[in-house]
């Protein structure tokens, strides 16, 4: 997240490779047949034709986050073949973000981003001629982001040569580690000078522009007691139950904030518990990771509350022998106001996070993507032909609309 990067602002020329690497032939496939069929499209029909040819492509390469290398090195040299220049940055061994823009335009002034790893597992492209759906992991989050935005850029800058004899000030931007915290991004933030008038982020919006999302907190505990037999509870301390209690004073503290019309209530997932060996033993350690969605208030003030809630707990627990320990995942971030400015949007908010904290700098933000977060990291993801197809209109919209606002 921002703050680990703040130390390291030194502007580190992005390495640049220069491997060309043959297109890899899509996986498993006859002639690809296009889904859906054109008379309901906006778009023409070769450009369908394009999409979901890189759709399908994107999906069947497998690119959960710490492997996204292969994806990296085709998307670069699909975006090489269509007349960009690409760079890619080495994140950590094998692990690339790929940047890319037309000759000249490396400073754009207009950035569009998403993110090229997915969660586990991996599930191929498939097209449902029935239900005119298209299936498979990161279909919808966020390489259906991704591919709509290539090829709306693409049209752009084909439309600016024609139009204009120019290049647009637009650069692409793919990113790894999303999934994971934001490290992809994080990196690029902190190794290139970002001075970006709008940045446009793909993420799963059912096709309406994201007006905010919900901060984010993780927090890690770590409870410590003292192991003894089970029938003789008192010659130890139960780290569970340390934990327990803490979780219980959490769960009634999230309760007690305030609520925010734009961001509804702040949230509290207990997402991970483990700690202690057998039913007969008093546990010496237990731990859990916590989520918080905060619907209102800064990053610090929330920690500095959370933490001060539990301080009694901890106490209790020194006192005989134990402890409470605490651990930040990240610095966090508070409800994120996004820039949604456009005509022609339906506007939603949104409760999950991005990696828009990530991207430093004075800019303004848009969030859009086809499909819905809900069957994003679910066995069904997946959406609608119809879905992809408008969200290349939508990016088009708002890469011209942001390409106007900084002329
Ligand atoms: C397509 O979707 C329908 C409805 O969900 C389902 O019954 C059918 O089995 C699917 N077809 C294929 C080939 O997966
Ligand atoms: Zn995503």
């Amino acid at each position: 997240m921002r703050f680990p990067i703040l130390a390291s602002l030194a502007l580190v020329p992005i390495q640049v490779l220069s491997v060309q690497l043959p297109l890899k032939p899509m996986v498993n496939q006859a002639p690809m047949a296009i889904p859906g069929t054109a008379k309901d499209s906006p778009l023409a029909e070769e450009t369908r034709k394009e999409l979901w040819g890189l759709h399908k492509s994107l999906v069947n390469i497998e690119s959960i986050t710490e492997n996204e290398n292969e994806v990296a090195k085709w998307l670069e040299s699909y975006l090489q073949q269509r007349g960009l220049k690409t760079e890619l940055q080495e994140v950590s061994p094998d692990r690339f973000n790929v940047l890319a823009y037309p000759e000249g335009r490396r400073e754009s002034r207009v950035l569009v981003t998403s993110h090229i790893d997915t969660v586990p597992p991996f599930y191929p492209w498939e097209y449902n001629e029935s239900t005119n759906v298209v299936s498979g992991r990161g279909s919808v989050d966020a390489k259906g982001s991704v591919a709509a935005q290539v090829i709306a850029a693409l049209d752009v800058v084909k439309g600016y040569k024609a139009t204009q004899n120019a290049e647009p000030s637009l650069s692409l931007l793919y990113v790894v580690g999303e999934e994971t915290g934001g490290d992809g991004m994080a990196h690029f933030s902190s190794h290139k000078p970002c001075n970006y008038a709008s940045v446009i982020f793909g993420e799963p919006t059912e096709g309406k522009l994201a007006s905010g999302h919900k901060g984010n907190l993780g927090l890690k505990l770590m409870a410590k007691g003292k192991a003894s037999h089970s029938g003789y509870p008192w010659l130890g301390l139960n780290a569970i139950d340390i934990l327990i209690e803490a979780l219980r004073v959490l769960k009634g503290l999230v309760g007690t904030f305030p609520t925010s019309d734009k961001y509804g209530e702040t949230t509290l997932n207990i997402g991970k518990i483990d700690g202690g060996v057998a039913a007969n033993v008093v546990p010496a350690e237990s731990h859990a990771l916590l989520a918080f969605r905060l619907a209102t208030g800064s990053a610090p003030a929330q920690r500095e509350r959370i933490l001060a809630a539990i301080e009694t707990v901890q106490q209790r627990a020194e006192e005989r022998g134990g402890g409470l320990e605490t651990e930040w995942e990240a610095e966090g971030y508070g409800p994120m106001d996004l820039d949604a400015d456009v005509p022609g949007f339906e506007t939603m908010v949104v409760n999950y996070g991005t990696d828009i904290p990530n991207l430093a700098g004075d800019h303004k933000k848009y969030l859009y993507g086809p499909g819905s977060i809900q069957v994003a990291h679910g066995p069904n993801e997946e959406l609608t032909v119809s879905e992809l197809e408008e969200a290349v209109k939508g990016y088009k919209t708002l890469i011209e609309h942001a390409l106007e606002d900084t002329s």
